[in-house]
């Protein structure tokens, strides 16, 4: 059976994908996450009730290093047999920090590193064994779009380049704000996934390259790092009565985690590459992301400037994306 691997898809949305992805589409798992012990418990579960083999692997999608040894992790059950060829990766792990400006141990802005860098590589890394008709899948976030409510209440995504934006703050600069580095490192992540599906189908592949936005959700655990009284007024049917009419883009946990999962493995979705879906109010949609996001020449330069802060090696270069 084909399997997909998933980062975080032990929790929140990531979890309602894994659960869909196992019980609709009959999918092996491999959960790639910082938590062995959390991703176990379940793993274990997942297995049990759909009849799956779930696989964990640790990866800190922060850290070049445990990108690295999570890829290798993988690598292995795949020599091994454990594991089939993958069907799609799933990108989905990430983070809005609060507060000052924090660096990884690459030295990079840890939204950043987190959200976009960590998952480039991952993907880099993985490209060849992905099967033909395969997917890469991004979880990006209305928040990229200045030009709506969305990227509105997150802090307008600023337009530098990816080393600027991994090494702000630094020398005495003035960071940009963590609201603006969460909806930038998405901005990055959509530019991204729209060079890569240009390039793998310039080289003839036939794996998919899908950006997703879920929408705004609560009862995740996406606001932990935000003061107590906004996590919990978030979390109010008032407020996301308020942000509804306020033109902000509604997901719901379960919905959106399922929809990540459709355009993730199913049938429907299989001409969605060099596309951003959205869980819109229910129903999911294609739509357009932001207007930076279609800049070509931003996207070339983000993708030279991105392999080199990953220290991506030539030689780990897939023949698919040269
Ligand atoms: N909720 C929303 O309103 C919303 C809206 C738009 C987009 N999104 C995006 O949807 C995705 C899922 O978010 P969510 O709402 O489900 O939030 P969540 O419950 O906080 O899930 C985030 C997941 O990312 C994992 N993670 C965080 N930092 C990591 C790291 N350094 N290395 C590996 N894994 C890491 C977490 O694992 P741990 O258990 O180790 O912390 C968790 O599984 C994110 O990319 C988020 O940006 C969410």
């Amino acid at each position: 059976m084909a399997t997909i691997l998933i980062t975080g898809g032990h929790s929140g949305l990531g979890l309602e994908c894994s659960k869909f992805l196992a019980s609709k589409y009959h999918y092996n798992l491999i959960l790639a996450g910082r938590s062995p012990e959390k991703m176990q418990v379940v793993a274990s579960e997942l297995q049990q009730t759909y009849k799956v083999k779930v696989s964990v692997i640790k990866m800190d999608t922060s850290s070049l290093v445990s990108v690295r040894s999570g890829v290798a992790q993988c690598l292995a059950l795949i020599d091994k047999g454990e594991v089939d060829n993958l069907q799609a990766i799933i990108c989905n792990a990430g983070v809005r920090f609060n507060g000052k400006v924090s660096y990884t141990a690459d030295g990079y802005e840890e939204t950043y590193a987190t959200n976009y860098l960590g998952h480039v590589l991952l993907t880099e890394l993985l490209l060849d064994k992905v099967a033909d008709n395969g997917r890469i899948v991004f979880t990006a976030s209305g928040t990229h779009d200045p030009d709506t409510s969305d990227g509105k209440i997150m802090g307008i995504a600023a337009g530098v380049t990816a080393t600027e934006l991994a090494n702000t703050g630094k020398n005495g600069a003035k960071p940009i704000s963590l609201g603006k580095m969460y909806a930038t490192s998405k901005l990055d992540m959509i530019a991204y996934v729209y060079e890569l599906d240009r390039r793998l189908s310039k080289s003839g592949s036939s794996i998919l390259s899908i950006a997703y936005d879920p929408g705004a959700t609560t009862g995740t655990g996406f606001l932990r790092n935000m003061p107590k009284p906004l996590q919990w007024l978030a979390e109010t049917s008032f407020m996301r009565w308020v942000m509804k009419r306020n033109g902000v883009t509604m997901g719901e946990t379960i919905l959106s985690g399922q929809f990540l999962a459709a355009v993730s493995a199913d049938k429907a979705y299989s001409n969605g590459s060099g596309k951003y879906f959205q869980s819109n109010n229910g129903k999911l949609i294609e739509r357009r992301s932001s207007k930076l996001s279609y800049d070509q020449q931003r996207a070339k330069k983000l993708w030279n400037d991105t392999k080199i802060l990953i220290h991506l090696q030539p030689n780990e270069v897939s023949k698919k994306i040269q």
